[in-house]
């Protein structure tokens, strides 16, 4: 409702990575178990996502899965060590690489452990909330995929963009057709929004961003709408850019509902820059966690008046991290309901 601009009793809540290690619920259910390996069982997918649920009132449940369950189903080795991250043995270097890559991928083959853990997920909610799919944008999903893994410039990858731009936009086709039939496949699952992550927009410039970010993520929204018109559904989806303040009109005209901030991004200049167009999630610092309650509380009043009540779903700037206060969570969210709720019946 809220993705579509209507009114809402409150303003609707969750959380980045609100499945996760800041849970002792959830590190209880991963220890000693492959991060990938969880990803491919759907029972363990659907715990995970209803964790935070049991303990909070959020709007919204999203998946448990991984961006990276794509290059792996494009026929590339993903490992997750631990204390380094996602890892990826033996990256793409050259463009002659590419020929390793699978083009065609069959996802109901390599990714339907995903669309199973959605299926039973959504069963699980019992239509309290709505169930968020996702997927990780090309870029983004590129630069893992030649850089190996994180990394503070991303150069291996930026490399690309400068010296082979006619194999990287080879890469990003190819990435944007498996993201395409793997978002129908999420809602023909089940899925009823699905996001798309571009983490790793702010490494890039305003124009390589025009020109190796944004028309994938358009013509992702695009093709998904037309090919779910045609079966008769329309689901909204969301774009999240981080640190692409630079691209703020461009995204709020890419075909999304909603564009999902970063908290570099004061809440009314993203309104005014964005027109009313869309409806806008987001967008408070993470760390604002390590605040004492009552400021956090503070905080979330300071945000829901700059956002306004309407078109409007709160969230942060990026995801939680493992050494946060569940409290605080619980906190925030409280602090959303609340003050979303008084300034709703005061207009
Ligand atoms: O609750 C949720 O948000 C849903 C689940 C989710 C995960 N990954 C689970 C996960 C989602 C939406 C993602 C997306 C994802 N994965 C992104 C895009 C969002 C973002 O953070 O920008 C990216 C870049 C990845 C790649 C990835 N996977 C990274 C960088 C890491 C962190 C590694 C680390 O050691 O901190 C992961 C692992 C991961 N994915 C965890 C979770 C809960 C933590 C590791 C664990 O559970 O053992």
């Amino acid at each position: 409702t809220t993705a579509r601009g209507e009114e809402t009793e409150h303003v609707p809540v969750w959380c980045m990575r609100q499945a996760g290690r800041y849970l002792p619920e959830f590190r209880e259910s991963r220890a000693g178990k492959d991060f990938f390996d969880t990803c491919r069982s759907p029972e363990a997918c659907c715990e995970l996502t209803l964790q935070p649920l049991r303990r909070f009132p959020f709007d919204a449940a999203i998946i448990f899965s991984d961006i990276l369950v794509i290059p792996q189903a494009m026929g590339m080795d993903v490992q997750m060590v631990a204390g380094k991250g996602p890892t990826f043995p033996d990256p793409l270097k050259e463009p002659e690489d590419l020929q390793r890559l699978q083009a065609k991928v069959d996802v109901d083959k390599e990714l339907g452990y995903v669309f199973k853990a959605i299926t039973l997920t959504r069963h699980k909610i019992e239509g309290k909330v709505p169930l968020i799919g996702f997927t990780g944008a090309p870029w983004t999903l590129m630069s893992y995929m030649i850089e190996g893994g994180g990394s503070r410039t991303f150069s291996k990858a930026k490399r690309w963009l400068y010296r082979h731009p006619e194999a990287s936009h080879m890469l990003l086709r190819m990435l944007t057709d498996v993201i395409v039939e793997y978002l129908l496949g999420q809602v023909a699952a089940g899925a009823q929004a699905l996001q798309v992550f571009e983490s790793h927009a702010g490494i890039l410039g305003p124009v390589e961003f025009q020109e190796f970010s944004l028309p994938y993520l358009r013509d992702i929204a695009r093709c998904v709408k037309e090919k779910l018109k045609d079966a008769g559904k329309d689901i909204p989806m969301i774009v999240f850019a981080k640190d692409a303040h630079y691209g703020l009109e461009d995204l709020s005209q890419s075909h999304y509902e909603v564009v999902g901030l970063d908290w570099t991004i004061d809440p009314r200049s993203a309104r005014e820059r964005t027109g009313g167009k869309v409806s806008l999630q987001g967008n408070m610092d993470p760390c604002a966690f390590y605040a004492p309650k009552e400021r956090i509380s503070d905080i979330v009043k300071k945000m829901l008046e700059g956002f306004g009540t309407r078109g409007y779903i709160a969230n942060l700037g990026h995801g939680l991290y493992p050494d946060m206060d569940p409290e605080s969570v619980g906190a925030f969210v409280e602090a959303v309901h609340q003050h979303s709720k008084q300034m709703i019946k005061q207009k």
